[in-house]
């Protein structure tokens, strides 16, 4: 059966509009992990953007004022390259208000009692204190001295315990959760419960590994599974293919064919390339060959879909009412190879289909495809909103406060 542990959680919590947040002080724990180039030019601020309803929100609330906590990277101390104050200017520009930088969080508490009320102060990155990441107690009571209400609006980070997402809670008076947080929800609740058929599932990226939970979850609420990418690799070997150098998870070779077993049981139809764009290395001049997916050239891999199934898939895509799509189908990142996923993008936003598509890589694909805006919603998480259709239940949605 289906698991929707994480979503039917979250729609029993409660948000922010729950509450009377008037003259308290707000803690928002937000995802600003944004992408940056080596001069720290930020390449995508969306995260950034979808942060600012719940701001607005609180500034127009009158509250008495807010501080915003996030990480960025995963630095191993304190450095300048994963220094906050890299994204202050676009956060700034992005809400027309000035924001107060503190370094520390004893620096945000005096701010928080020398500023002007409705003031907004960004704390430097949190994965600068270790406890962060431990989920120090002491820690996460410390961070809660900083508010009357603890906002979580960070998604993307909603599968890590740590302090900021998890520990705080414990001790906050009211914890409750941010608007991205509950306009995510609403969209894998849309795309889950009671979606408009047919419902396709279009899975790729590198690992099976990283998507059996998902797919064993989803067979039961889709009508059709589309998989490509690397991962496909696995499968088509699991059918006896010669998948000559691929990346194949041999390991995985007896969970690939439970999975077609298993869709054939549920009446799932699954939809594998039949053919392949294969190269005998990812260096600059390379032999690229298109082949059927039986018969990749001796010593090639399989870098993207091919031709025929590109026209197969979109044909399957044309044909759904709801999508939901996790992982590009070929390493799109090198133009040589991102044909197949470029053009799904393109079918998908062409498609009166609800879309759906996964965080992370599948929504940098879409972004470098130019249909950013043409998805009905793409998320903001991309660990996150794997483990979240998978059926678990995310970590930081455990302990915030629930409805009456
Ligand atoms: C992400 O980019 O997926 C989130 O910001 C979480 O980051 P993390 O994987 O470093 O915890």
């Amino acid at each position: 059966m289906l698991q929707v542990a994480g979503i039917n959680l979250m729609q029993q919590t409660q948000s922010i509009k729950d509450i009377d947040i008037t003259n308290k002080r707000i803690l928002i724990r937000v995802d600003f992990n944004v992408p940056m180039d080596k001069e720290f030019n930020i390449s995508d601020d969306t995260r950034i953007r979808e942060a600012l309803p719940t701001i607005n929100y609180c500034i127009d609330n009158h509250v008495k004022n807010i501080v915003l906590v996030s990480h960025l990277g995963r630095p191993k101390s304190r450095d300048h390259k994963h220094s906050l104050r890299h994204i202050l200017k676009r956060l700034e520009r992005l809400l027309n208000k000035n924001i107060t930088f503190a370094e520390t969080i004893e620096q945000a508490k005096d701010l928080q009692n020398t500023l002007d009320n409705q003031s907004i102060i960004l704390l430097e990155n949190i994965r600068f204190y270790p406890e962060e990441e431990q989920n120090d107690t002491e820690f996460g009571k410390k961070l809660a001295l900083l508010c009357d209400v603890f906002v979580n609006d960070a998604f993307g980070t909603s599968h890590r315990a740590h302090a900021s997402t998890y520990g705080i809670a414990k001790f906050t008076a009211q914890k409750v959760a941010g608007l991205l947080l509950k306009k995510e929800i609403d969209s894998f609740a849309k795309a889950l419960f009671n979606p408009i058929k047919p419902v396709l599932l279009i899975v790729g990226g590198s690992k099976v590994s990283s998507k059996l939970a998902l797919l064993y979850n989803i067979l039961d609420v889709v009508d059709k599974v589309i998989i490509g990418g690397a991962m496909s690799n696995t499968f088509l070997k699991a059918l006896g293919y010669d998948m000559q150098k691929s990346l194949v998870e041999d390991g995985l070779l007896e969970d690939a064919k439970k999975i077609l077993a298993l869709a054939v049981q549920k009446k799932v139809k699954i939809y594998l390339p039949v053919d392949v764009i294969s190269t005998n290395s990812l260096e600059d001049n390379a032999n690229i060959q298109t082949s059927p997916s039986q018969d990749i050239p001796q010593g090639f891999m399989a870098v993207d879909i091919g031709p025929a199934t590109t026209r197969l898939f979109n044909q399957v895509i044309r044909a759904s009412q709801t999508i939901i799509w996790n992982g590009p189908l070929g390493i799109y990142e090198n133009p040589k190879f991102s044909r197949g996923t470029f053009s799904i993008a393109h079918t998908i936003s062409d498609s009166y289909a609800f879309s759906l598509i996964g965080g992370g890589d599948t929504a940098d694909a879409v972004d470098k495809a130019g249909e950013r805006e043409n998805m009905s919603f793409i998320s903001t998480g991309g660990g996150a909103s794997l483990e979240l259709l998978e059926g678990k239940i995310l970590p930081a949605f455990e302990v915030l406060d629930k409805k009456a």
